[in-house]
């Protein structure tokens, strides 16, 4: 096809991305020559037995547009590297994001969401997302990553730069404010990794700073890419998750009731919001080291290969009734955060966070939204613009 299979701003890319996926498992996308795995089998025989390499996708990038310090900072980061770089990495940032190390954390997760939704406007408009659930991610994870408080807001404008200038369509504006990030990311962590190895905490540049430190493989620049890189991962998603969810659950006052009452469960509502809507649409691109072959098709070697993550959430083929909202769907096991090497290891981290979050919110206040809802230009990603609510305080 000659248009894009990712189409930024629509408002419900579901009946498009069925048609496509109708027409084959497989669908070129032609302006970015990437082939997208739009049916569910077709992603799972993928993930499980493709081989493939990130890296090579990067060095495709740095041939076409000429190496700059977004494109050098981003081959060391754990989406674009391949094993045993990779594998090394994962495991050190997996010790931080375990289920037992948040369950230690959620005490100080449920106080910032108790303090930070006393401190909503009530009964006056405002936009919810802005207002929180893009600061409240972003400061956890931050936390998480062991940066302090007053450093905070130049994290927050120097990734938010960065991410602008990765997309596919950047202007050169852009462009310049992201390779200027990369150098105000690099001193910043150069600057916290001097304090934290004159005083080690628990957090996970301190995990990092000792690997490096044992002798581990471990150099300074792929640290500071790789933590700059979980936060600019984290958070826009996350803020994204609960708009989305907020919206599915707009038009269906039921299931917001049956969770209060307790008849419906949180963990499997944020699970259904995953799949239903999915934040991050699609993986990034890999290049395929040898040919891959699903059914009747195979895409030869070099190939440009991505998994469209929410039209295989919706795939009749694996999910019964796929366009329903399904509090209790069971199983539900969604791709939403992929599945394979490059799963995502802030899983665990997202179904906690939103869970507190939500339930916080929608147990004090009824949520009306303010005005129509518009979507973020973006390729990969899938979120409003803003959330214009008024929240009123729930009377029972
Ligand atoms: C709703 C929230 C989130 C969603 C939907 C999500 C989704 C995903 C997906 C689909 C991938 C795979 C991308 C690919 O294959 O190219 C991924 C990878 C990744 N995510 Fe998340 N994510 C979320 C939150 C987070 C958070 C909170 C963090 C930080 C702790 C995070 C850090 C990462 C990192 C570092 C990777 C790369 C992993 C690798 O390549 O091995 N994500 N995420």
């Amino acid at each position: 096809m000659t248009e894009s299979v990712l189409i930024p701003g629509e408002s419900d890319p579901y009946p498009r991305l069925a048609w496509l996926r109708e027409a084959g498992p497989i669908a070129y996308s032609a302006p970015e020559k990437v082939h997208f795995l739009v049916s569910y089998p077709a992603a799972m025989a993928f993930l499980r037995s493709a081989q493939v390499s990130r890296q090579a996708y990067v060095d495709g990038l740095i041939c076409r547009h000429g190496q700059n310090a977004i494109l050098t900072a981003q081959k060391r980061e754990l989406a674009y590297s391949d094993p045993p770089h990779h594998t090394f990495i994962k495991r050190l940032v997996m010790q931080v994001f375990t289920p037992a190390h948040l369950r230690v954390y959620r005490p100080r997760l449920e106080e910032v969401a108790r303090e930070t939704i006393e401190d909503l406007p009530v009964d006056q408009p405002f936009d919810l997302l802005d207002r929180w659930a893009e600061p409240v991610p972003s400061r956890v994870l931050a936390e998480l990553l062991g940066v302090p408080a007053d450093r905070r807001d130049g994290l927050y404008e120097a990734t938010s730069n960065l991410v602008a200038a990765r997309g596919l369509a950047r202007s050169s504006e852009q462009l310049a404010k992201g390779n200027q990030a990369v150098a105000e990311l690099t001193d910043l962590f150069e600057d916290l990794s001097e304090q934290h190895r004159r005083q080690s905490q628990t957090d996970l540049l301190s995990a990092l700073l000792q690997a490096e430190e044992e002798g581990a493989r471990l150099d300074h620049i792929s640290l500071i890419s790789v933590v700059s890189s979980l936060y600019a991962a984290g958070f826009g998603n996350t803020r994204n998750l609960i708009g989305n969810g907020l919206v599915a659950l707009h038009s269906r006052p039921e299931v917001v009731a049956s969770l209060l009452e307790g008849t419906a469960s949180w963990a499997g509502c944020i699970e259904e919001m995953l799949r239903f809507d999915s934040p991050t649409q699609a993986t990034n691109p890999t290049v395929l080291t040898e040919a891959f072959t699903f059914e009747d098709q195979t895409l030869p070697a070099q190939s440009l290969v991505a998994v469209h993550l929410g039209a295989c959430n919706r795939d009749p083929a694996h999910f019964e009734r796929p366009d329903e909202f399904l509090v209790d769907r069971h199983p539900n096991d969604h791709l939403a955060f992929t599945s394979g090497t490059h799963f995502c290891p802030g899983a665990a981290l997202v179904h906690l966070q939103a869970e507190i979050l939500l339930r916080g919110l929608l147990e004090k206040y009824q949520v009306r939204f303010e005005g129509p809802l518009e979507w973020q230009e973006m390729h990969r990603f899938r979120g409003l613009t803003q959330l214009p609510v008024r929240l009123l305080p729930r009377t029972v």
